[in-house]
């Protein structure tokens, strides 16, 4: 290391010119491009995940949050706080009437097409969250519906995509360091989260293969990286510690297992009553070896001795765990629109996500293996 008062070699000088040139010109013509706001951001729903996508919003470079639907008045309140320059609606309907670029859609997913077909019918660009419908049908309907208008950009987000360790296993698999691709483990775990909100959440999901489990479905095809046919899934799983989901036909601990055309098999595990918080992983195998995504959820590296045993700090909920993957998602949809950078988002993914964890949640409920027919 040259000492401190080293005269600079004027190669770096030239580099150093050079690239604030080239960065302030770049980020000169973003402006004009984008216009003095930037992207101009709606957010539909504004509860658990859109207060999330909100907050991130606020503090993402060349985006304005300029409008904001949520129908709980408590919500309108606090983003009132939050972005007191947005314009906030009560209904779905004059919100999406309202001019801007883009719509972050966070409402339940049972209204998920209606709020894409609608955001599409005036020109703006849609991220819808996971998943794309309630059911197989829906979920393609709304994939079709956004191939009608080819110049404007539709993702639904998945944010174990915009991970980076999650980022890391696809490119090293893309590379082929696993030789050929033999199965995929994946797994979400939910700590345990007894409230009124969670018993009406779980009315709307679509069950727990569709709403939680289908984020491991999308890390499988991630990983998986080409378009696999799937062809028959078997689910199995009981309600123990929520025994009133059996009401809407669901689980709170489930396990999944889907076989491909090209023999690969996905695995899958969702739990939603863990004492002991939350924990993502997934494990790929191959032919020459395999990798563990995130096999230990630890949220900050810090290990804790004591009487009661070692422990290690672990992440209290996905959001906490995912928030910078979160904010990559959003980021990566500010530059497809702005800039044409290609992101990794997946809409026919999306919706296949969505056949498989009918075919699972049907598995579940016949308690027998199905053929996943019909696929697109
Ligand atoms: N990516 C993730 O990890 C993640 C996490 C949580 C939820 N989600 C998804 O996000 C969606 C919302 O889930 P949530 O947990 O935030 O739900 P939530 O119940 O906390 O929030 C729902 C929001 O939708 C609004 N809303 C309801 N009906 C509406 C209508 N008719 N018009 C306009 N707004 C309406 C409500 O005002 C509320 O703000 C679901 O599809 C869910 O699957 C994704």
């Amino acid at each position: 290391m040259p000492p401190s008062s080293a005269p600079l070699d004027s190669r770096v000088w030239i580099r150093s010119v050079f690239s604030l040139y080239y960065t302030s010109t770049y980020q000169f013509f973003a402006m004009v491009y984008a216009g003095p706001q930037g992207l101009r951001v709606g957010v539909a729903g504004a509860g658990r995940v859109g207060h999330v996508h909100i907050e991130n919003l606020v503090e993402t470079p060349r985006v304005t949050v300029v409008a904001v639907c949520t129908v709980v008045p408590a919500e309108q309140e606090r983003v009132g706080k939050l972005v007191p320059s947005a314009k906030i609606f009560r209904d779905f309907d004059s919100f999406i009437a309202t001019d801007f670029d883009l719509v972050i859609i966070c409402t339940p997913t049972t209204l998920h097409y209606e709020h894409v077909a609608k955001a599409l019918k005036t020109g703006k660009h849609v991220f819808c969250e996971k998943p794309l419908g309630p059911d197989a049908s829906t979920a393609w309907a709304v994939y079709e519906e956004a191939l009608k208008y080819p110049s404007l950009k539709v993702a639904c987000g998945f944010p174990r995509r915009f991970a980076s360790t999650f980022q890391e296993t696809a490119l090293r698999v893309k590379n082929g360091e696993l030789g050929e691709i033999i199965s995929v483990r994946s797994q979400s775990i939910d700590p345990y989260m007894p409230s009124e909100f969670f018993d009406n959440y779980i009315k709307t999901s679509g069950g727990i293969f569709v709403d939680m489990t289908i984020h491991d479905i999308d890390v499988c095809l991630y990983l998986f990286g080409t378009d696999e046919r799937p062809i028959r899934a078997y689910a199995s799983g009981s309600a123990k510690m929520f025994p009133q989901f059996a009401a809407w036909g669901d689980v709170d601990d489930a396990f999944g297992l889907v076989e491909f055309e090209s023999g690969k098999v996905m695995a899958l595990y969702g739990n939603r009553d863990s004492m002991q918080g939350h924990h993502a992983m997934a494990e790929i195998a191959g032919t020459k070896g395999r990798i563990i995504a995130q096999g230990h959820p630890h949220l900050l590296d810090v290990q804790i001795t004591d009487p009661t045993g070692v422990r290690t700090v672990g992440a209290n909920s996905h959001m906490e765990l995912f928030i910078t993957a979160f904010k990559n998602e959003l980021r990566a949809m500010r530059d497809w629109i702005l800039d044409d950078v290609e992101p990794a988002f997946n809409l026919k993914d999306a919706a296949k996500a969505v056949t498989i964890a009918s075919a699972l949640t049907k598995s579940l409920r016949q308690n027998q293996a199905v053929d996943i027919v019909n696929f697109y």
